[in-house]
């Protein structure tokens, strides 16, 4: 006899039955940042990571199970087979080569398409019920293809889009008002980064339109440049990588807000990619923040 069947008697041999499962493709800095921030939050009852890169998988999970006496959650798991990781709820894919300093999101389409091409046949293999949150960049494109090569219907594919620019958006409106951004409400959308677009038309603090108190807010006229709030929402992304190679904790926190109104079927809205074809007028298939609302309850695993 061991320690462990005297102290517990097992009355199954069942397996652990996990309600809110959640894989990482990519442990970089971005997947990392979310694995925190979801764990943090309580959010998911099994982390399982994935990486072609094992001994930064196995050093980064090794590290991150250590602090399981802080964290409200049994089980981090990790594998380079998506086999072991089979049938989360929700896959986020931050896996992907990353813009070096000055290069564009665009830079790095080639390199990441093929990397999807590989990884989304094995997800969906292993995976055929999960949902998917696309973070690689370019973010928009990568959420078309991870569509298309998965054929999930596609309320079962976002991409995490417009979210981020959202919240960098509402910090630097805060910063001007000094307010705390959670208060500034605001949306940018379309396509995430530089072509990003801000509604000046619906921002507002405590319901009060900051349109009727600036009627050329976001314009070339505008006496007060809100539009270098805009600016600045473009522009940090590409400061931040020149300072520290890659942004991260802003898109982990972000990445969590979404994975919480997603597992908990919250019904809250996001700036967050979607198919838009058939909205506003526009017949052609794509990807592009819109606001967005979690439509299904998980699937049944
Ligand atoms: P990173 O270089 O730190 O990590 C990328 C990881 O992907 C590496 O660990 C690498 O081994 C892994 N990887 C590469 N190919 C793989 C494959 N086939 N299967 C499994 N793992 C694979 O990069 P970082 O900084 O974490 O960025 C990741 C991606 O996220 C980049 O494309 C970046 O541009 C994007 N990003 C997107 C944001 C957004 O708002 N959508 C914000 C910040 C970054
Ligand atoms: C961002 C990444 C680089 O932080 O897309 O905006």
């Amino acid at each position: 006899a061991t320690v462990k069947s005297e102290l517990i008697e097992c009355f199954t041999s069942e397996e652990p039955f996990h309600h809110r499962k959640v894989s990482i493709i990519g442990t970089g800095s971005v997947g990392m940042a979310c694995a925190i921030s979801i764990l943090l939050k309580g959010l998911s009852d099994e982390l399982a990571f994935v990486d072609l890169d094992e001994g930064k998988l196995k050093g980064e999970t090794m590290d991150l199970q250590h602090g399981s006496p802080f964290m409200k959650m049994s089980n981090i798991v990790c594998s380079k087979d998506y086999l072991v990781k089979a049938n989360p709820n929700l896959v986020i894919i931050t896996a992907g080569a990353r813009q070096e300093k000055g290069e564009t999101r665009f830079n790095l389409v080639q390199q990441n398409v093929a990397i999807f091409k590989l990884m989304i046949s094995s997800i969906v293999q292993h995976s055929p019920l999960c949902k998917l949150i696309i973070v690689s960049n370019p973010v928009d494109i990568l959420t078309y293809v991870a569509w298309k090569l998965s054929a999930f219907p596609k309320n079962r594919v976002i991409g995490s889009g417009c979210n981020l620019d959202t919240v960098r958006f509402q910090f630097f409106t805060g910063q001007k008002l000094g307010i705390h951004s959670e208060s500034c409400h605001g949306w940018v959308l379309g396509e995430h980064g530089d072509s990003s677009v801000p509604v000046w038309s619906g921002m507002n603090i405590a319901g009060v339109l900051l349109k009727d108190m600036n009627s050329d807010i976001g314009t070339d006229k505008d006496p007060e440049k809100w539009k270098n709030v805009h600016k600045e929402v473009i522009a940090s992304a590409y400061e931040i990588i020149k300072m520290k190679n890659s942004t991260s904790w802003a898109i982990g926190l972000s990445g969590a807000d979404l994975t919480e109104s997603i597992l908990k079927n919250l019904r809250r809205k996001h700036p967050v990619s979607t198919i838009i074809k058939g909205l506003y007028g526009i017949n052609e298939e794509g990807f592009l923040s819109i606001p967005s609302l979690e439509r299904r309850v998980l699937p049944t695993l």
